[in-house]
């Protein structure tokens, strides 16, 4: 409860900060002659009703001043829209820090071996964001559907940015959105790009990239992440420390194949673009391997009558990639992966796995990894109007909710929407042997 006052209690102080909302001095004058008013009308008639009916307006003005940010925070909505994302949010309750907890469950993690986090902080991401705003308004690939929007976009960029490597590997191109982002993050920096189609295939049907500086193993030169050999590939660019590598996946395998092959080859560095929640996604993740009972949010019950159920299926109604208790359990009750599956190869492969080989799996990651850091959403669901993943099940945004005039003023409001729909939890990890 405290945590909810003082939460609250921040956010309208950032709210004021930036104007967005009244100035409190305004309306002060006001709550002391009501309040004036009221101990005259106490000592009058005795303590017990003016204290209700006190305790009934102060919930009424908190209700009031609630719907009205959320109201003019979505002014650009359509009435339609704006009524199913208010509901989305009122549905909930009085609070509107969606991503403040998951019920009983919370957000699950990845555990690192020391407790060790990232350098940057978030006044670093936010002022990463005013800059990238410009930059992404440049891309070439407007339309960049089935690949990375504007949250993972900005994270990639984000990491290369400030990890500076000497060389950037990439596996799966599509039309080169990624190979572009990695560009602008480190224009002199050589990039290797593996994908099974070239991305200049794409160019003869649209816009695609395709990057002076980048050795492509695509089309007919394809050769899959695990079967290079990396020692002469580094040779080749004059890379003598693995540690200074970045790879960067958006492939799509099997998350936990991905990272012993990049241990075997000596490298640190890894972004995964698709750390998908679990009982959904195409392959198994970081966030699933790492969804275990000793972590808070982690380990599910496929109790149909329990809360866990009952809340999913709330949810499930108002963000779409949330998942209910039907979708996340298989048979046995098995919850893990994907309904006990360990999933590969965008689901072409889907090996069902005991939950003793599951748990295993994240004991192994556990002991490899050094820092574990997912991207947080670039801003709160009422300022992007995104409406397909659950924000509870995420961490805090970076523009939260209520910062419409800075999400404005950086320029984040002229996106469409579509760009802020493919969060799934992108996540770098630092990792050794
Ligand atoms: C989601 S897309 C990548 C999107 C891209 N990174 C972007 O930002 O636009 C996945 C890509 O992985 C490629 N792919 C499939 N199997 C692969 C493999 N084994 N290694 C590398 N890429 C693979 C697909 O052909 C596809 O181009």
């Amino acid at each position: 409860m405290l945590e909810r006052v003082l939460s609250l209690r921040s956010r309208n102080s950032q709210i004021n900060e930036e104007g967005d909302e009244d100035d409190e001095s305004k309306t002060r004058g006001k709550h002391v002659s009501f309040a004036m008013r009221a101990t005259n009308y106490i000592s009058k008639i005795g303590f017990l009703w003016p204290c209700l009916l006190f305790i009934f307006f102060l919930i009424l003005a908190d209700i009031f001043v609630h719907y009205r940010n959320i109201m003019c925070h979505s002014s650009s909505f359509s009435s339609s829209s704006r009524d199913s994302f208010y509901s989305r949010f009122n549905f909930f309750g009085i609070d509107d820090g969606l991503d403040s907890d998951f019920g009983l469950l919370g957000v699950p993690w990845c555990r690192s071996k020391y407790g060790k986090t990232v350098e940057w902080t978030s006044k670093d991401l936010l002022k990463g964001l005013e800059e990238f705003v410009p930059i992404y308004e440049t891309r070439p690939i407007k339309n960049n559907m089935y690949g990375m929007g504007f949250d993972h976009s900005f994270g990639l960029w984000f990491i290369s940015r400030w990890l500076k490597p000497d060389l950037m590997i990439e596996s799966g191109a599509f039309k080169g959105h990624s190979t572009w982002v990695l560009r602008q993050a480190n224009p002199d920096t050589p990039i290797v790009s593996l994908s099974p189609r070239h991305p200049e295939k794409y160019l003869k049907k649209g816009p695609a990239y395709v990057d002076g500086n980048c050795t492509y193993f695509a089309g007919k030169d394809f050769v899959d992440f695990g079967s290079v050999n990396w020692e002469s590939v580094l040779k080749k660019h004059g890379v003598t420390d693995p540690n200074r590598v970045l790879i960067f996946f958006d492939d799509h395998q099997n998350e936990l194949k991905r990272l012993k092959q990049a241990l075997k080859a000596g490298f640190r560095h890894l972004v995964f673009e698709d750390n998908y929640d679990t009982g959904t996604g195409d392959h198994y993740s970081f966030r699933q391997i790492c969804d275990q009972f000793y972590i808070r949010g982690g380990g599910h019950s496929c109790f149909k009558d329990g809360d866990e159920a009952r809340l999913r299926k709330k949810r499930r109604k108002f963000w779409e990639k949330a998942v209910d208790i039907g979708e996340l359990c298989g048979e046995g009750e098995v919850w893990w992966g994907v309904k006990g599956q360990m999933r590969d190869d965008f689901n072409h492969s889907n090996k069902a796995i005991s939950f003793a080989e599951h748990f295993q799996n994240s004991r192994f990651v556990e002991s490899v990894l050094d820092v574990y850091w997912e991207l947080p959403p670039v801003a709160g669901p009422s300022l992007t109007h995104q409406t397909r993943y659950d924000p509870a099940r995420v961490s805090s945004p970076i523009v939260e909710d209520g910062r419409f005039g800075f999400f404005q003023r950086i320029g984040l409001g002229k996106f469409e929407t579509s760009v802020f729909n493919g969060y799934t939890q992108m996540v770098y990890l630092q990792v050794s042997k």
